[in-house]
């Protein structure tokens, strides 16, 4: 019997529109209550393309970008320029157009390859303390991040922050992941899922199946956005 989902809250919300704007939303009032609390905010991108959208929203805000901080959940081992980096569609869609200052957006250098790109990282990553918020995105084998069904999630409390992954199924087999102990040392986690193809997976988590998006397990719980039509029978 698969546990149900505990610490999920699921956001259904009327198309991919409302859900950009809505993740959009978030981000920026995560940002003003880190920045007025701390004097800075701390977020972990979501790869892939669901975000795309959203970082092109928050693009146009006006935001007190030199207190941004920006990691990466996980990244491809390709070139840092390849147009399939995560970092790359970031750039693209939202870093590039904004005054963040270069030293605080952190790539994850997956150019060395995944060993070597997880230990630097995990160096890159002493000293950062809780993730004020975290976007994820959702597979359609319900994995997020570079964390794939029948691989190494790292959910110990003692897993190293960062992992290297190889033969992913999703391609690039070569990627570079936090694992999921360290993308749950966060404030706010918030999945952002939209596309047909989703379905399942997210019927699957709701259903509380063991899943690498159900082992993100923040003390606040997570927060999945998703298309609303996904949980309507497909026509
Ligand atoms: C990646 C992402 C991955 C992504 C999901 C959803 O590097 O591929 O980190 O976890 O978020 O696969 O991808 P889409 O948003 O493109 O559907």
């Amino acid at each position: 019997m698969n546990a149900p989902a505990r610490g999920a809250r699921w956001l259904g919300v009327a198309d991919v529109a409302e859900l950009q704007r809505t993740a959009c939303r978030r981000i920026v009032v995560a940002a003003e209550r880190a920045i007025k609390q701390r004097g800075e905010f701390i977020i972990v991108l979501a790869g892939g393309n669901t975000p795309r959208g959203v970082y092109r929203l928050v693009r146009a805000e006006n935001a007190d970008w030199s207190h941004w901080n920006v990691y990466f959940g996980d990244e491809r081992c390709l070139p840092p320029d390849n147009v399939e980096r995560n970092s790359k569609m970031a750039a693209v869609e939202w870093l590039n157009h904004v005054p963040i200052p270069k030293d605080r957006v952190h790539p994850i250098p997956a150019e060395l390859g995944a060993r070597a790109a997880a230990l630097a990282y995990a160096d890159t990553l002493q000293g950062v303390g809780e993730f004020d918020l975290v976007l994820l995105g959702l597979g359609e084998d319900g994995h997020t991040a570079s964390l794939f069904p029948n691989h190494d999630w790292g959910t110990a409390p003692n897993a190293p922050d960062v992992l290297a992954v190889f033969d992913a199924p999703k391609p690039p087999p070569q990627r570079v992941s936090l694992s999921a102990a360290r993308l749950s040392r966060a404030c706010e986690v918030v999945f952002l899922v939209a596309g047909a193809n989703k379905r399942t997976a997210l019927t699957r988590w709701r259903a509380g199946a063991r899943l690498p998006a159900n082992a993100i397990r923040p003390p606040n719980g997570v927060d999945v956005l998703f298309d609303a039509e996904l949980l309507t029978q497909p026509r």
